[in-house]
């Protein structure tokens, strides 16, 4: 279960402030629930963890299998956005950190991603990989037409028909139900294929096939991610000030709207975390960065980055407050040995766990940034597994409802991303853009 703290931001706001942005979180929270508030028809997402069919995960169980069966060791994950942050987000965070290395391997195959750039060096690089591999393939567009992922697919599904018989068993498509050139693509070719509901934007869809499977497949269950959301859906659907979501949503507009705290920093201690971070920039900053207004979503992983931002965070321009994403126990244990020498001077350590030393770091930054000037909220789970990553998927998604609406944008909708699109389409001649081109070229 998710908890929050906004225990950090006491000492900058007075406490009818706070009243007040939580009852305007708690009217935000009626529009989200009641489903009456700008982009209602893209809350799909919404019973995802309660609704999703058992037949769903099994079908995602049996992809995992078969090519399992196939002793595919290679499984390149083609998306962008949202179409893949969800996926390595979960990924990352549940993998040993050095999977790639270590020489015992848990029999599952490496997931790697594609189709979330337009680097040349990237995919020779990914096509180096997948000729010494058993490949497979999935890839994932919920309009099927975004250029990055079709780019990277084109290449990779040359690269599975000329060296597999079974090509089409070795490429699983996620994308909408009905339309679409992947839809038509898959359906040609007799791909397997899962949906992207239509009423599930693309930074919303984790908790889809579009995260679920390539989590699945990497070796991760599941069902226990979809059980952690279920129980954060359940706890978030009670109107209430102890909602998590609402206390989150209420302090970030507060400091963002009367304090002029315009950027959120997530900050992260484990390194596993970090495409938490990337995911999580993504929902937020595509959810309100609109109309001229938005908290604009950084991130951080300390506590590396206290050596390299800690320093503009501790005493630059007071624009930013913290949230820090706190994991209450490891899933390990190493003590710090007693070393006769002491060159180092750790002896007073010895005994102790590593783990104690990061809770110190982090509660001492706590400490720093506030008497700096920085705000914080801590957003706790028990320990990293794929139970507590569900719920926290979800905890973000709902609170993000929430908050968008509490500052009045529609969270659903992200117009400004075509606008480099049709600088990028004119420039690149594509059929129909002619006149783009055209005036594109005067202002070069
Ligand atoms: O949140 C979004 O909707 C976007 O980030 C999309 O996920 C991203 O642009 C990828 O789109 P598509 O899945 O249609 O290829």
């Amino acid at each position: 279960m998710v908890k929050i703290n906004v225990g950090g931001c006491s000492s900058f706001v007075k406490d009818a402030d706070y009243k007040a942005y939580v009852n305007k979180a708690l009217d935000a929270f009626d529009v989200l629930v009641s489903e009456s508030g700008a982009g209602n028809d893209f809350l799909g997402w919404k019973h995802l963890p309660s609704q999703t069919p058992i037949s769903l995960v099994e079908e995602c169980e049996a992809v995992r299998d078969c090519w399992k069966a196939k002793g595919v060791e290679l499984v390149i994950v083609i998306g962008i956005g949202g179409s893949y942050l969800g996926a390595r987000c979960a990924i990352e965070a549940l993998s040993h950190n050095f999977a790639k290395q270590l020489k015992s391997k848990n029999g599952n195959p490496e997931v790697v991603f594609a189709g979330n750039n337009l680097s040349e060096e990237y995919v020779a690089e990914l096509m180096d990989l997948a000729a010494e591999r058993n490949t497979a393939c999935i890839v994932i567009s919920k309009s099927g037409t975004t250029t990055e992922p079709a780019v990277a697919f084109r290449i990779v599904k040359e690269f599975i028909e000329k060296n597999y018989s079974d090509a089409s068993e070795r490429i699983v498509a996620i994308t909408d139900a009905k339309k679409g050139a992947l839809k038509t693509l898959s359906t040609q070719e007799g791909y397997k294929t899962f949906v992207v509901p239509d009423n599930v934007g693309g930074r919303f869809s984790v908790l889809t096939p579009v995260g679920l499977l390539p989590i699945v497949v990497a070796g991760f269950d599941i069902r226990a991610m979809l059980e952690g959301a279920k129980e954060m859906e359940e706890a978030l659907a009670v109107k209430s000030e102890e909602n998590v979501a609402i206390q989150y949503a209420a302090m970030r507009n507060l400091l963002y709207s009367e304090l002029g705290k315009k950027i959120e920093i997530m900050v992260t201690y484990n390194p596993k975390f970090q495409y938490l971070g990337e995911w999580w920039k993504q929902l937020y900053g595509e959810s309100e960065g609109k109309d001229l207004k938005g908290i604009f979503p950084a991130s951080v992983n300390y506590t590396a980055d206290l050596h390299s931002m800690g320093q503009f965070i501790q005493e630059g321009e007071r624009i930013m407050f913290e949230t820090v994403i706190n994991i209450e126990n490891a899933n390990r244990s190493v003590l710090i040995g007693s070393d006769e020498q002491n060159l180092d001077q750790l002896n007073y350590l010895a005994g102790q766990h590593v783990e104690h030393c990061g809770a110190m770091a982090q509660l001492g930054t706590k400490l720093a940034h506030i008497d700096g000037g920085v705000p914080q909220m801590e957003v706790s789970i028990e320990r990293i597994n794929e139970f507590n990553l569900g719920g926290l998927f979800y905890f973000f998604e709902f609170a993000c409802g929430v908050s968008a609406y509490t500052l009045g944008v529609n969270p659903f909708n992200q117009p400004g991303v075509e606008a480099y699109k049709k600088n990028m389409f004119a420039l690149l001649n594509k059929p129909g853009y002619e006149e783009a081109s055209a005036k594109i070229r005067e202002r070069l």
